[in-house]
């Protein structure tokens, strides 16, 4: 197509990713990953994780152009994230694309990397319609976006106040002492649980939080919730039911998640969901988004697992929006900018 060939590079947390796409189409995508030197710390080292990203950044674009059988020569634009993330790691891919950006004679695009976790859905279900409401939930995020143009127009309508789904899931991880990250371990125990056998709250669903809190999210009350729990259970000397303490915690989660998503895409008269990045992953969620939309005639779109954690597609596919709009690129100075709306 004549659509412009574009290099996107993401490195806001622990994940080195470099993408060529054109127009929708994804090139190739290339991943490294520092996520082993961080787990056995329990949690990322920003340091760790900027060293990790400057060592494989070079061999990372590399690779990329190589598998998708184009040369530097070819691209057209460079996009990168500008934030938010982790300020070191956030340089490192800022850096490496400003030198490109040179190098080539050819445009930068500083882009957002939440939005790109939306926006990534383009490469695999096609562009977006008019309007679409985007969930973000990652360990780092949980927002709810809504999108009226990918490339010039989105609102964030609300945001978790504490923490992320997936940090929340890490922590009950943690203190159930299961592996880091905990996530995916919990996901799993909690599919052999009952959901219904411990009531655990359900954060900013109260009335008074209605109005001002509709639209956010507060993972730490539950989180407590469950700590509480599950000591009161030690302290009597009585066993933990781990699966129905994970299934009863996931419950919790998936449904304030949707729940509040799909009011906010009727508040907003939107038909199509898009639920992105590596919390997307999670079984309860998928589940009870998929048949709560379905109820309510809304299209759900969730790609791929390996598109919803962090990788170059996303910036990429951001990168190519934000171009074939005709936005202006950014100058040579932008800065990162670690807490970016
Ligand atoms: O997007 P991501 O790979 O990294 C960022 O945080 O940016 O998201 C990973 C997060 C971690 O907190 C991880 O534990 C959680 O998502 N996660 C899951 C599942 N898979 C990943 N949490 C619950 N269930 C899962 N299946
Ligand atoms: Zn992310």
């Amino acid at each position: 197509s004549g659509d412009p060939l574009v290099l996107g590079i993401e490195s806001s947390c622990d994940e080195t990713g470099v993408a060529l796409v054109r127009g929708n189409d994804l090139l190739f995508d290339a991943v490294a990953s520092s996520m082993e030197e961080h787990a056995r710390y329990g949690g990322i080292i920003p340091e760790v994780a900027s060293r990790a990203h400057l060592e494989a950044m070079i061999p990372t674009i590399e690779r990329a152009l190589d598998e998708a059988g184009v040369s530097l020569s070819d691209v057209d634009a460079v996009a990168v994230t500008a934030g938010p993330g982790l300020v070191g790691p956030l340089t490192i891919g800022a850096s490496a694309a400003k030198a490109l950006s040179i190098g080539l004679n050819k445009p930068l695009y500083g882009v957002n990397h939440v939005i790109g976790h939306a926006c990534v859905d383009q490469l695999v279900h096609g562009e977006f319609p008019d309007r679409v409401m985007a969930l973000v939930v990652s360990g780092g995020h949980s927002s709810l976006l809504l999108v009226d143009d990918v490339a010039t127009d989105v609102t964030e309508l609300g945001s978790t106040l504490d923490d992320a789904a997936g940090e929340a899931f890490d922590k009950v991880g943690r203190l159930l002492g299961l592996p880091y990250p905990g996530g995916p371990h919990v996901d799993r125990l909690a599919r052999e649980g009952d959901p219904t056998a411990i009531r655990f709250p359900r954060g900013l669903t109260a009335p008074k939080d209605q109005e001002r809190h509709a639209h956010n999210f507060s993972f730490s009350g539950l989180k407590t919730a469950v700590a509480r729990w599950v000591e009161a259970r030690t302290d009597a000397g009585q066993s933990v039911p781990v699966e129905d303490v994970c299934a009863s915690f996931a419950e919790s989660v998936a449904d304030v998640l949707t729940a509040k998503t799909i009011a906010a895409c009727r508040r907003h008269d939107v038909d199509t969901l898009v639920i992105g990045g590596g919390f997307s992953a999670n079984s309860q969620l998928r589940e009870m988004a998929a048949k709560r939309c379905a109820e309510v005639g809304i299209e759900l779109r969730i790609p791929p697992i390996r598109y919803c954690t962090d990788n170059g597609a996303m910036i990429a596919a951001l990168g190519s929006a934000v171009v074939r709009a005709g936005v202006a690129p950014s100058t040579l100075d932008i800065p990162v900018d670690s807490s970016m709306p």
